[in-house]
């Protein structure tokens, strides 16, 4: 399938999953670490409350860089970073509201290093940076129940 504004994306390996609670949803983020190969760049779309958080959590610890615990939202900060080489960075694109504030945050370094970059907000990025990338769309559907579509999208 073709996605691309000017540039060819293939989307493949779609995976859907349905979790029922916060602990299903950081269990599951533990699993995809494993399926993640730094450099990459892991976009995390859904409302506010759908889960991109607790799922980061579960991605961070998975990829073995900092406990659950450790990891909290950088909705105020923008950017976390954890471990040592390969790092991985939380980002959350919440506040940033056009692309000048964008460029303010300095990513660009990110995505130069051999790191995992995971993006809360991340349809805030647009078409840039081209690294190769998870994008994760997450939908509440009730109370515990969110649906999670993980997309791998080759650029
Ligand atoms: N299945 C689930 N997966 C993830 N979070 C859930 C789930 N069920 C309930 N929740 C709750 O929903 C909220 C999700 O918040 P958060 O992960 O911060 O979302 P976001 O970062 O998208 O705003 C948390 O309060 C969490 O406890
Ligand atoms: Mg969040």
């Amino acid at each position: 399938m073709s996605v691309g504004r000017g540039t060819r994306l293939e989307v493949s390996k779609i995976l859907e999953v349905v979790t029922h609670s916060p602990e299903e949803t950081l269990a599951f983020g533990r699993a995809l670490a494993g399926e993640l190969q730094p450099p990459c760049l892991v976009l995390l779309e859904g409302e506010l409350g759908s889960g991109k958080t607790t799922l980061a959590k579960g991605i961070v610890a998975g990829l073995g860089a900092a406990r659950e615990e450790e990891v909290t939202s950088p909705s105020f900060t923008l950017v976390h970073e954890y471990g040592r080489e390969p790092k991985v960075y939380h980002v959350d694109l919440y506040r940033i509201e056009n692309p000048r504030e964008l460029e303010t945050l300095g990513l660009d370094d990110l995505w130069n290093q051999q790191a995992t970059v995971i993006v809360e907000w991340g349809e805030k990025l647009g078409d840039n940076p081209l690294a190769p990338r998870v994008r994760i769309q997450l939908e509440y559907l009730a109370d515990e129940d969110r649906r999670i579509l993980v997309e791998r999208v080759a650029s």
